[in-house]
């Protein structure tokens, strides 16, 4: 074969792409970190939304439902019914920020399920059920892969931290066990993923995600109350100071303060 010009530059421009490849510096840390390939554990991931949705759990229940019920604010299961001037209860509260998570296009699932439940749809089945019965005897949290729906799930214990749970829970006509105890395991909040792996860009989506559910489900108390007969002032004071609700800025506010170490430690891998 004759070699000609075409050839040998053909041969040249071989060359200098190889010789590119061979030499090209090697990749940037941030862009390993945003590449699409993912390396930080779902498991850790799970961690720090857990983590924020008990802070937002805890934030609600305190200054919201406890401080409120003593300025004569009503908090019902059916908060929802048109003729009930109520807000949600922290479980439901839980819920609406669940319902909304699951609308983002983030795979993030939260369920906040039972062996013993007062709501059927939060009765845990198939190998949550069989988790969760195994957590009831570890008391610790549990994390597993169900091959069948490939979703990576992390359960965590819900205890009956305070008298309230158990008094609730036991006097409720509809709960299927009336002999709870302090210290009980009553649930667990489980969160769902369909990675084993996520990239950081995709891990702080997770937590814009959880957030949102977090501000959404607080909306839907304060929309609620432009219904009541009897409304509380809405704007930057809590129900500690008397007939006030925060808007949804201090709220959020607020528990961005109190989320904020945990995560910010989450995210720095610092110790
Ligand atoms: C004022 C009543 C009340 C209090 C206080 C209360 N709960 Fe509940 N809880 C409910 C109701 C009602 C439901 C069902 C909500 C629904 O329809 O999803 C529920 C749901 C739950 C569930 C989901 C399983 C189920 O039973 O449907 C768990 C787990 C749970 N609560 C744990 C707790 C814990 C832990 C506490 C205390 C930190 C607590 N609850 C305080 C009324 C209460």
């Amino acid at each position: 074969m004759k070699i000609t010009t075409k050839h040998l530059l053909a041969l040249f421009l071989t060359f200098l792409i190889v010789w590119a490849l061979v030499t090209a510096p090697a990749p940037l840390s941030e862009s390993v970190v945003d590449s699409g390939e993912g390396w930080i554990p779902i498991q850790q991931v799970f961690q720090t939304v857990a983590t924020e949705n008990e802070i937002a759990r805890t934030l609600y229940t305190k200054r919201i439902v406890g401080a409120g019920l003593k300025v004569q604010l009503k908090f019902d299961e059916l908060w929802q019914d048109e003729n009930v001037h109520a807000g949600p209860l922290p479980a439901l509260f839980l819920r609406e920020s669940a319902r909304i998570i699951a609308q983002d296009p983030i795979p993030l699932l939260l369920y906040l399920g039972s062996h013993q439940p007062i709501s059927e749809s939060n009765q845990f089945s198939g190998i949550q059920l069989s988790k969760f019965e195994s957590i009831l005897r570890s008391r610790v949290s549990n994390f597993f892969h169900e091959e069948k729906s490939n979703q990576y799930t992390a359960m965590y214990p819900d205890f009956a931290s305070v008298a309230a749970c158990v008094t609730c829970h036991n006097q409720h006509p509809k709960s299927p066990k009336k002999d709870w105890k302090i210290d009980d395991i009553m649930g667990a909040t489980t969160w769902s993923y369909p990675k084993e792996k996520v990239s950081s860009a995709e891990y702080l989506e997770i937590i814009r995600a959880v957030r949102s559910g977090l501000a959404g489900a607080y909306r839907g108390y304060l929309r609620k109350i432009d219904s009541f007969s009897e409304q509380p002032e809405i704007g930057s004071r809590w129900p500690s100071e008397g007939f006030y609700i925060p808007d949804e800025a201090t709220f959020m506010a607020e528990f961005h303060r109190l989320a904020a170490p945990a995560t910010a430690q989450a995210l720095l891998g610092t110790p």
